[in-house]
């Protein structure tokens, strides 16, 4: 089972769905003093079990898309990144609310919210399940629970494409990496 490479829990099931609750509360106020529509874009694959929990709470219309994105690797460019999956909805003059499984360095945001106000968004905020507090040039707006700078798993986030399914945020047993 996926649950005996785990090591410590970090965010239960229960505390995120609390969280989601709150969030989109919170999120919801914020659109709706604007007037506007957001399209709620999650990025993949990491996103999409905080992204379903997230949206189930909101009680306003929203639309839903996805981009999937990945890093130049073994160049010097750093932040540079490539769009695997674009939107289907278009962004032209449209508030977008972007949807993260974990913000690290934050590079991969910044890039992508370049890209969407390139696209004509009118606005793009960040909705991240997860931080990990760093000395970086992009916040999110609102974020679910800040996590120490080790490794994490569970909730969407993968170790070589394994545990996205687990229902919970975790850090795995240190012989898993051996
Ligand atoms: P940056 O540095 O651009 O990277 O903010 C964010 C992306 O890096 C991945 N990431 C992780 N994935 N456990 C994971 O499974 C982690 O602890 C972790 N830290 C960063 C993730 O894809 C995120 O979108
Ligand atoms: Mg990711």
């Amino acid at each position: 089972m996926i649950h005996d490479d785990i090591q410590k829990v970090l965010v239960t099931e229960e505390e995120i769905e609390k969280r989601c609750v709150e969030l989109a509360q919170q999120i919801e106020a914020d659109y709706k003093k604007t007037g506007q529509t957001p399209i709620v874009v999650g990025l993949l694959k990491g996103s999409i079990s905080f992204m379903a929990e997230l949206i189930k709470r909101f009680e306003s219309p929203i639309e839903i898309d996805f981009m999937k994105v990945s890093s130049y690797e073994g160049t010097e460019s750093i932040g540079d990144i490539r769009i695997d999956l674009d939107m289907r909805i278009s962004a032209k003059e449209r508030p977008i609310l972007l949807v993260e499984d974990i913000i690290d360095t934050g590079r991969t945001l910044v890039e992508v919210k370049k890209m969407l106000k390139n696209k004509g968004a009118t606005d793009v905020k960040v909705v991240s399940l997860l931080d990990k507090p760093h000395e970086r040039a992009i916040q999110a707006d609102y974020v679910g629970f800040v996590v120490p700078n080790e490794f994490v798993v569970g909730y969407g986030l993968d170790y070589n494409q394994k545990y996205r399914n687990l229902p919970y945020v975790g850090v795995l047993k240190p012989e898993i990496y051996e």
